[in-house]
Parts: structure tokens; sequence; C-alpha cells
């Protein structure tokens, strides 16, 4: 985990929606990864959860309406200590009601008045009935919000509380974390910029069964792609087979061999201003795939002739349009700066990540990684931790670059 992600402070607002019956367990997530959390429950919330579950997780007292301009608090009134308190303001589940409140700026509740006192980034999760949501007047108020920099993230399609089907529905808490911490990036360096991402393995099939492959596991590449995001990039993630969770905000495009990567690569280079070549990429595939499974003869050894795949961060070294940035990692076991030095040159790259992949807890599948960054002119940067701090490191040298 990013260090910056550690004990911030969320100001949750909870509106009377079904999906409220999901903030307990939408709290609990932040507390457990170290976040202090302040929860403001409206009047219809309370119909649907209860104060003491969210006071319960959160061990702090739950702001209700009947707080708002109460005596009790005296000069410490709550919707203005709150925002002031708070590193980031979250509403989750927003009804239709809220989302008016907000974009007229009515302060005549306790939520209302919060979000017109609050000077933090603002992340919304509407949820309600899809003709509720498709309205025009809650479009209207959606697109209000927006264009004072807000966040409103798209409620997700599926089976409605109201038994509906379509657009309206609470997105899962992984997706909520995710546009949270995106608000809360201390950096937004990449914003209006496109990166594009390769990330994992490819598979080399011998037959419908057997594969060539490498241990990569894609983190390296996902934590990359999630960064990006994270500092405003719109990003697009070439994966190879492995199973981690697609990075939220991202879009991903999966391929199996090396030439289903090159042909996706290849079809998204022109549009991207950075391009970061995380994939372990087979260098070589079998000349004909057999098309049936190849059955094994006593005492006979399998002959396969392997040819050569494209070199892919190569090619793209060749077309590389004037301001693009073309950054490659290098797999080493041995000379690891000599060998990158040489990789930077071949493959016309402006800067290459080498890793040592026998180092421990470095390179294949780990959670952590130490890579040394290796610029065109020869300076190096060496960084190391978890995969999302390196991938942030790399970041950093991708902007200075770009500089
Ligand atoms: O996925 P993880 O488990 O997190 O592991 C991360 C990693 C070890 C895979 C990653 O950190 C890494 O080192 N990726 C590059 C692996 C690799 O293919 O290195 P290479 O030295 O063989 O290739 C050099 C560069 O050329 C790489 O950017 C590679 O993507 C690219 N390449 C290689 C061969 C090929 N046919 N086409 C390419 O584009």
């Amino acid at each position: 985990m990013n260090q910056w992600k550690s004990h911030r402070k969320i100001l949750f607002c909870v509106s009377g929606g079904i999906a409220a019956y999901k903030a307990p367990d939408i709290l609990h997530g932040w507390i457990k990864a170290g976040c202090e959390v302040e929860t403001i429950l409206t009047r219809s919330a309370e119909e649907f959860v209860s104060p003491l579950a969210l006071s319960t997780l959160s061990k702090r007292r739950v702001w209700r309406e009947c707080d708002f301009l109460s005596a009790e608090h005296g000069w410490k009134i709550p919707h203005i200590s709150l925002t002031d308190w708070a590193d980031v303001f979250v509403v989750a589940p927003c009804t239709a009601n809220l989302l008016r409140i907000c974009a007229e700026g009515d302060s005549s509740t306790l939520a209302g008045a919060a979000m017109l006192a609050n000077k933090k980034p603002l992340v919304l999760f509407p949820a309600m009935n899809s003709n509720m949501i498709s309205n025009v007047a809650t479009q209207e108020h959606i697109e209000a919000i927006r264009s004072r920099a807000h966040i409103v993230v798209d409620p997700d399609s599926g089976l409605l509380a109201c038994g509906y089907e379509g657009k309206g529905r609470l997105p899962g808490n992984t997706v909520i974390y995710e546009y949270v911490w995106k608000a809360l990036s201390p950096k937004n360096d990449l914003a209006g910029k496109r990166v594009l991402v390769t990330a994992g393995p490819t598979h080399e099939y011998i037959d419908p069964v057997r594969f060539i492959s490498n241990p990569s596991s894609g983190k390296m590449g996902y934590a990359i792609a999630r960064a990006a995001w994270y500092r405003g990039a719109a990003v697009t993630l070439v994966s190879g087979p492995c199973s981690l969770t697609p990075p939220v905000g991202v879009n991903v495009i999966d391929v199996c061999s090396a030439e289903q990567m090159r042909d996706a690569c290849i079809e998204n280079a022109a549009d991207s201003d950075v391009i970061i070549k995380a994939a372990a990429v087979g260098d070589f595939c079998v000349e004909k795939a057999a098309s049936q499974k190849i059955k094994r003869t006593v005492g006979e050894p399998l002959v396969l002739t392997l040819e050569q795949n494209s070199d892919i961060a190569a090619e793209l070294g060749k077309i590389k349009r004037k301001g693009q940035i073309l950054v490659g990692f290098a797999a080493e076991t041995e000379n690891c700066i000599e060998n990158a030095k040489k990789k930077i040159i071949s493959k016309n790259l402006d800067m290459i990540a080498v890793n040592d992949v026998l180092a421990e807890g470095a390179g294949f599948a780990s959670d952590d990684n130490t890579v040394s960054i290796i610029s065109k002119d020869g300076s190096i940067t060496s960084v190391c931790g978890s995969k999302d701090e390196v991938a942030d490191g790399l970041l950093d040298a991708v902007v200075q670059e770009r500089a």
C-alpha cells in the first residue's frame, strides 16, 4: 500500500436509500485500512441503518440531524468542524434528494450545510431506481455538481432492490475505495495524459492444452496502471493472462499471446502520451501449434521448433512520435545495468526499469520490487518498496522526463 493512503480522515455521509444497509461494511473497510471516519447520517438514512452500528465500527459518535445547530456543541458547529477535519468527503449512497441539495447549495440540513461548507474533495455515489437516475432533473443535478469539479461516480447496472433491472446500484466496496483513494492522491500530474501499460505474461500455445509462459503475475503492470489512474491519466492496460482483479477506472484489453499483445499495443500506441512495457512478453512461440492434444509416445522425445515473436517494444520505438515517452522494463539475472542500457538503445526507449529477477523480494510475482530506473542520458535512480510504491517512483521519473 502507498504511504499516502494511511491515517487518512474520511467524512462519510450516508443518505436514505436501501443501499444504506451497506454503509457499515464500507466504513469497516476504511477502519481496517487505518483511516479515521466521522459519519453523518441523514434523517431518512436512519430508517435503513442504525447509528449504533456505525458508531461501534468507527469508534466515534455518529452525527445525526438532531445535532445540526444544536446548542450541545456550542461553537464547535458540526458542519464546519467536520469538513475542516476531513481530508475527503464521501457520500454513499447518495439519494436523488441529496444530489439536488448539493446541486442547489441547499444548507437546510446537516448534510447539505456540510457539503456547502466543504473545501475538500467531494465524492458522491448515487444509488436509486433506474428511472430516477435517468430523469433529466437528476442528470442536470449531476452535471451541475460535476461542473464544480466534484466527483460523481456512475452507479452500476443490475437487479435493483425495487425489482427493476437497470442502472442504479451502489458500486461494490472496491470501486468506492478506489475512487476515494484517487480523490486523496497527492499527485494529479498526469491529468489529461493517456498512458498505455502492458502487464503479465503471454501464453504461447503448443497444442490446445499446453503453452510456454513465464512466472509474471501482472502485479507490477497493474500497480503502474492503478497509480497512473490515481494521478489523473486515462489508462489503457494491455494484460496477458493473469488472475488479478482489473484496476478500477482503467480500460483493460485482455490478450493471450505475444502477437495479440503486439496488435493491441500497435493499435493504441499513436494515441498514447506514455507507454510503459511491464509485461513479460514471450520471446518465442512454436512454429506451428498442434490443433489436437499431442500424444506421448513412450521413449520418444518431443522436439519443438520455436520461432521468434515480434519485439513489441522495439516496434513501438520505431514508430515513437515526438513527445511520446516509451518506458521498458528489463528482467535481468546478471550484469543488470549493462544489459538494460543496451536495451534502451536497441529498442529506442526513453528509460528502462531494470529488476534483478533472482533477487529476494523482487521481480516475478512478489508484492515488492527493487528497480533501477535508467534514463537515456545514463542517469540512474533506484526505487524499492511495494510494487505500488515502485509504480509511483517510476511515474515520478516519467513526469520529470516530460518536464
Ligand atoms: O508481473 P510481475 O509478477 O509483477 O513481475 C514483474 C516483472 C518481473 C515481469 C516486471 O518487473 C518486468 O521486469 N517486466 C519485463 C519483463 C521482460 O520481458 O523483460 P525483457 O528484458 O525480456 O524485455 C525488455 C523489454 O522489452 C520489456 O519492456 C518487455 O516488455 C519488452 N519486450 C520483450 C520481448 C518482446 N518480444 N517484446 C517486448 O516488447
